[in-house]
Order: structure tokens, then sequence, then C-alpha cells
């Protein structure tokens, strides 16, 4: 009997599709990818998220090797690993180039031989002021700290054991398994910025917008089952709070509920940069406002106008229907940026109940709390 894919035992998928859903006059890199399930047993509900374990930029990799002077075929054994590897094939597949530590500054700083060299390291690591010490180091990947230090000799293998191991990232599934059982849809912003005068690029979303082939088995990945997802209610209302990427799970929502019928009404808020260049999956959102399925759609496109507009400002316009669906028994998800969104959405959702059902702020508060307990609010946040 075959071994079920799971995180330790991913399956190598392909990718069948890459298609850019941001215009590229805007300044969001919004991609659809399709990933085929086709020989694996993997299967999917709505909520979902798919784990994907990326590469490396070949080009990072040989940037750090010649910046640490290493060829590149040196053996090393990675901590808890039987066997050992060459350094680039380490450095390619099993850790991550960024995220360095003060731990791997103390090192140079033991090996550095240029006094100046010696003394800026020292400094930075005697820094009293806790936030500025860890700034420094936040702008920094390994290859400043190598290349900013050429008298500090590093071996290969203290490498590869100063390094954090390249972890699986996830992907909110946007596609519904009663539309697509054998395909996972993604929706991805890449991540791509720059610290300390370098262009950085985030491992994944790169690795999935430039390197991973398509149609070949490129790409490994499980499926990460969630507490989030649709009501089995299919007549239970629904309002979803998606702006950007936060947008994906609810296409594969309302794919799903389209596909199987579901007579529940559904409501999106969706947001993001501007109308012109990101206004993600616009055809589908307008077919399915146009066929029913979905019963209202508001928008938040925060860049058109003078003034910021966010997906919690519509919710505040119609305060009095939220209410109204919340009364009904409706169903309350938030998904996308875990820092600012989901809290002001959050706030927002407690100032609605507190107005618009005439309660204390603590007693919206425990309106809340009882929604989350009967499953209605739910969140996929990161
Ligand atoms: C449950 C879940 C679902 C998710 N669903 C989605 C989804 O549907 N779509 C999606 O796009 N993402 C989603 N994510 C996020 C995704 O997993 C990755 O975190 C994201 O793609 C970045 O990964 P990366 O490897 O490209 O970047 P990494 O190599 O991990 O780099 C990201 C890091 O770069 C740094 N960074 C990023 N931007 C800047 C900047 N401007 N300045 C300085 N530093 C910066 C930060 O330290 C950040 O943590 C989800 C995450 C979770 C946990
Ligand atoms: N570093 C961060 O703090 C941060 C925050 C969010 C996302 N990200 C990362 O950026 C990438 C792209 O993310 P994404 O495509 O999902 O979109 P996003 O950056 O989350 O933006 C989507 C929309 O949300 C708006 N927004 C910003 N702050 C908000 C708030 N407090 N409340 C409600 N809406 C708000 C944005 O407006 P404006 O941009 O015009 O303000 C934009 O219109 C992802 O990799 C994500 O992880 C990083």
């Amino acid at each position: 009997m075959s071994v079920p894919h799971d995180k330790n035992n991913p399956f190598p998928a392909k990718l069948v599709e890459r298609r850019r859903l941001t215009a590229p006059g805007g300044q969001k890199e919004t991609l659809h990818f399709s990933v085929s399930l086709e020989g694996s047993e993997l299967a999917y509900t709505c909520g979902d998220s798919l784990g994907v374990f990326p590469t490396n930029n070949p080009a990072a990799v040989e940037a750090l090797l010649r910046a640490a002077r290493l060829g590149g075929d040196e053996p090393v054994l990675i901590p808890k690993d039987t066997a050992p590897v060459s350094i680039r094939e380490a450095l390619t597949r099993r850790l991550a180039l960024n995220g360095p530590t003060y731990k791997f500054v103390q090192l140079l700083e033991s090996r550095a031989t240029d006094p100046a060299q010696k003394a800026a390291l020292a400094a930075r690591i005697a820094e009293a002021d806790p936030e500025a010490k860890k700034a420094w180091l936040a702008d920094r990947e390994y290859i400043d700290l190598l290349a900013e230090n050429p008298s500090a000799p590093v071996t290969a293998q203290e490498l590869a054991e100063n390094l954090r191991r390249l972890m699986p990232r996830l992907y909110s599934i946007s596609s519904s398994p009663a539309r697509f059982p054998r395909e996972i849809h993604l929706t991805v912003a890449v991540v791509r910025y720059e610290t300390n005068g370098r262009r950085r690029e985030g491992v994944c979303s790169t690795y999935l917008a430039d390197r991973a082939r398509l149609n070949e088995p490129d790409l490994p990945v499980f499926v990460a089952n969630s507490h989030f997802g649709l009501p089995e209610d299919d007549n239970a209302p629904v309002i979803m709070v998606g702006p950007g990427t936060g947008v994906a799970p609810f296409r594969s929502f309302v794919m799903d509920r389209e596909a199987r019928g579901a007579k529940g009404p559904n409501w999106l808020f969706f947001g993001d940069q501007r109308r012109a260049s990101d206004y993600l999956y616009q055809e589908e959102w307008e077919a399915w406002t146009k066929s029913g399925v979905l019963t209202r759609l508001d928008l938040a496109f925060s860049r058109d106008q003078d003034r910021k507009v966010y997906v919690q400002d519509r919710m505040r316009e119609s305060a009095a229907e939220l209410w109204q669906w919340l009364q009904k028994g409706a169903y309350f998800y938030v998904c996308g940026d875990a820092k600012r969104m989901a809290k002001d959405v959050d706030l927002a959702l407690h100032e609605i109940i507190a107005t618009q059902g005439g309660m204390t702020p603590e007693a919206a508060a425990e309106f809340v709390k009882q929604l989350k307990r009967d499953n209605r609010y739910q969140r996929d946040v990161y």
C-alpha cells in the first residue's frame, strides 16, 4: 500500500496554470495558480490550505556561496540529518537564506581579523537599545553579514548549523472541490522588496511565480486541513470579508455553493489598492452577481481616492443590513492580513453589533464570543 501524502511525505505535484491577476501598471503582483492532484490520493474541502515546499533562487544561493568564499561542493551535515549533502544542495532545498541570528553575528565577531569589522560587530552585539538591535539585524540576510565582513571566515558546516530550516508555506485554496476535484487553485501575492540596499524576494511566492516549471513535478505539496469552512446548512447566510489575497477561500466558498446549488445568501466584502489593476477575479464576481449566487458584493479600493477606503468602512456603511444578516443566523468569515486588517474588521464588527443591537460594548463583546462559540465567526488570517 502506498504511503499517504502529507507534510512529511509531500506529493510532487505539477503546476498546470500560472496567470497574472493584477494588471502590470499597478503596484501589486498577484497571481493565480492551478496545481494538478492527478496521480495522488489527495483531496480537499473548502477552507483548507495547500502547503508548498519551495526551493531558494539558485542566483541567491550562488551569491551566498561567493560571499562565504565556498565552492559549493563541500559536504555538510544538517543538524538532525543522518546523511551529508553538499552545501549547495543544503542552501538550495533545505535551509533559509534569510533571518540571521545574533549567534551568527557573534561567530563572525569571533573570527574577524580586520579590527574595524570586529569592532563594528562588537558594537552591534553590545547595542543597548533592543529595538535598534533588532532593526539592524532585521534589515539583513546572511549574505549581507558575510559580504560586510570579508575578514571573518566561516566553514560550510558552520553555515549549515546556523541557518534555519526552509519551511513549507501555506496558501488558502481558492477553488472548490465540487467543481475542481483534481485541481487546486491558489491566489498568491508575490513578495519583492528592498532592505539594506539589496533587492529581496519571498522564497515561495517567487518560486511559484518565477521558477517552478509548468507541467513538471516541481511542487512538493500537502493539503492542510482547517477549522475554517462553509456552514453545513446550505441555507445559512454567509458574510465574507477578504481584501487582497484574503479573497482566496471565498472564491472557493462561492464556487462551491454554486456547484452544490446551495440556497443561502452570500455577501462578499473585497478590497485592494486600485480597481483598474487589482480587482482580483472581477469577471467571476460579476458573473456570480448576475446569476444571483452572490447576493451582495461590496468593494473598497483603497487608493482610488484621496481618503483610504477599506472593507470595514463598507461594513459600517451597511451596518443595519449586516446586523439583519447576523440576526438571520449568518456566518461571518474574515481572511487575509492579520496585523492590521483583521483587527480593524473585528473592531468594526463589535461596533456594528453594539450600535445596531443597542448593546453596551461589553454585551457586544459577549455577542461576538457567542458567535465564535457557535462557529459563526471564523478567521483565517496570516
Ligand atoms: C493559513 C495561511 C494561508 C495563507 N494564504 C495565503 C494566500 O492565499 N495567498 C498568499 O499570497 N499568501 C498566503 N499566506 C502567506 C504565505 O504562506 C506566505 O507567507 C507568503 O507567500 C510569503 O512567503 P514567501 O516565501 O514568498 O516569503 P518569505 O521568504 O517567507 O518572506 C516573507 C518575509 O519577508 C519579509 N518582508 C516581506 N515584505 C517586506 C517588506 N516590504 N519589507 C521588509 N520585509 C518584508 C517579512 O519578514 C516576511 O515575513 C498564507 C499564510 C497562512 C499561514
Ligand atoms: N508587512 C505588512 O504589514 C503586511 C500587511 C499586509 C499584507 N502583507 C503582505 O503583503 C502581501 C500582499 O498582501 P495582499 O495582496 O493580501 O494585500 P494587502 O496588502 O493585505 O492589501 C489588500 C487591501 O487591504 C488594504 N488594507 C491595508 N490596511 C488595512 C486595514 N487596516 N484594514 C483593512 N484593509 C486594509 C490595502 O490598502 P492599502 O495598501 O492601500 O493601505 C489593500 O487595499 C502578502 O504577502 C501579505 O502577507 C504585509
